[in-house]
């Protein structure tokens, strides 16, 4: 069976003093929680300590982007071994804001997701279409190219060890959240896709993530969907309580 990621995506929120605060109430809250993988994504300044603080708790730390090139001159980057370094234990690769604001594309995502697993990190692999791609029918095969780019070149292995995070841009920061029907059917589409890129086992047991908007008001819904194996959140990441509330999601 599959258990369930309920991971925070920070962004680019919270300084350290900020981010130990969060962390501490939320292990408190969540010290009982067994079922479930939380995940927390701080900015690079604070993975450090959070990660230090996080240490040999059941919260695990994530960054929100890596680079490929192990070392040398790439002035601003971060690469797997050195997030490892620190702690980290996952890595959030293409991300619709830096595919739309960095220039991130499937073969940067690609290169990132094998730099990723290479050093033992776990890719949360984003995917999802704009509001334009959705109502002119596209969503399906832009997402389709999105996975098909990011996994290109993997072991059946190394795919079973990705999770893939199903976030369509329209609700990301909007409020306005997919319908779990909407959500269920590009995530069961995503699960066949990755039956015919692998195989039946490995899409068996690969987790999707729904993101955009959840929240604890509709996170029991969403988390009902067969095919939906957790969230990746945003603003409801940032305070204890709500991000509890979803990481102690009812079904
Ligand atoms: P919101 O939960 O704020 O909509 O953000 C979703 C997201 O982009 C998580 O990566």
């Amino acid at each position: 069976m599959r258990k369930p990621m309920i991971a925070g995506n920070w962004k680019l929120h919270k300084t350290v003093s900020e981010a130990l605060e969060l962390v501490k109430d939320v292990q408190k809250n969540v010290a009982d929680v067994q079922d479930v993988e939380i995940v927390v994504a701080p900015v690079f300044t604070a993975l450090y300590p959070v990660a230090a603080e996080l240490k040999g708790s059941n919260i695990a730390v994530s960054s929100q982007d890596v680079y490929w090139e192990e070392q040398g001159p790439f002035t601003g980057e971060v690469v797997p071994g050195m997030l490892k370094d620190v702690g980290c234990t996952h890595a959030i690769i293409g991300h619709s804001e830096r595919r739309q604001y960095f220039g991130e594309t499937e073969e940067t995502v690609n290169k990132k997701v094998k730099a990723a697993l290479a050093a033992g990190l776990t890719p949360i692999m984003c995917v999802g279409e704009t509001l334009e791609q959705r109502e002119s029918g596209d969503t399906m095969n832009v997402v389709a190219a999105q996975v098909r780019g990011g996994l290109e070149g993997l072991s059946n292995d190394d795919v079973a060890k990705i999770v893939i995070a199903y976030e369509p841009v329209w609700a990301i920061g909007t409020g306005k959240t997919a319908t779990p029907d909407q959500a269920q059917d590009v995530h069961k589409s995503i699960r066949d896709l990755v039956a015919e890129i692998a195989s039946a086992d490995v899409a068996d047991g690969i987790r999707i993530l729904y993101g955009g908007s959840v929240k604890p008001e509709n996170v029991d819904e969403l988390m009902g969907q067969p095919d939906l194996d957790g969230a990746l959140v945003g603003g409801a990441a940032l305070k204890s309580d709500s991000f509890t509330r979803l990481v102690k999601f009812e079904k």
